[in-house]
């Protein structure tokens, strides 16, 4: 499962980057708003840091102009994803980006119908938000198992599901277990998925032995 980080904080991504872990990052305009930065300086740094795919979301909302800033966008640099909403216009903005070999994210599927059309329409990855799903009371996760199972129906669908919207470590593990492809995490989420109190235990026990032996392997 390869993991992206769901920010654009730049120094955040540069501390993320130096684990060896992040495999791509996703922004998004509240984002990138949250980073008081102007988008192409923001994307062309995070573009420089990771060589992995980089989320880029259009702020349009029809076909013409969503192809004109996706463009632009994905000029800023070689590993740039363009990023479109699930709308109509966003999918025949797909269809065309991915045509031209530009990859594209289509974000804000809601539901296992708009995956199929995202992936008719070339979409190189789907971001289901399991997160707000839940938040209205609906299984997040259900909505990744129905995805992931209608995507391996259908060899000829090559779009990557790449989970969004992740509040949790346990969401992480659940979309693994269904064979997701990707999850896209708040820095945060990435962080805690390091943390088991028994490691800090175990670990404070097997250093206090060490000291006792006055030993040193240097
Ligand atoms: C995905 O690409 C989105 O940027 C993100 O996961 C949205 O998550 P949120 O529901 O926490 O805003």
């Amino acid at each position: 499962m390869k993991f992206f980080v769901d920010t654009a904080d730049v120094k955040e991504i540069q501390d993320l980057a130096a684990t060896g872990l992040l495999d791509g990052v996703t922004t998004n305009p509240s984002l990138i708003a949250k980073s008081g930065r102007p988008i192409l300086d923001v994307i062309k740094e995070i573009c420089a840091i990771v060589d992995g795919p980089v989320s880029a979301e259009v702020t349009a909302t029809e076909h013409k102009a969503m192809l004109e800033e996706g463009r632009k966008l994905a000029k800023l640099a070689k590993n740039v994803c363009v990023k479109v909403p699930l709308t109509v216009d966003g999918l025949k903005t797909c269809k065309v980006l991915s045509s031209d070999g530009i990859p594209v994210n289509v974000t804000l599927c809601f539901s296992a119908a708009q995956a199929l059309l995202a992936a008719k329409a070339g979409a190189t990855f789907i971001s289901p938000f399991v997160g707000r799903l839940d938040d209205i009371g609906q299984d997040g996760m259900e909505l990744i198992a129905d995805i992931c199972q209608i995507y391996e129906n259908y060899a000829a669908l090559k779009t990557e599901v790449l989970v969004a919207s992740v509040r949790h470590p346990v969401h992480v593990v659940a979309a693994a277990k269904m064979g997701a492809h990707v999850a896209t995490l708040p820095p945060n989420v990435l962080k805690q998925m390091f943390n088991h109190p028994l490691t800090d235990k175990g670990l404070a026990a097997f250093l206090a032995d060490w000291a006792k032996t006055g030993q040193s392997i240097l």
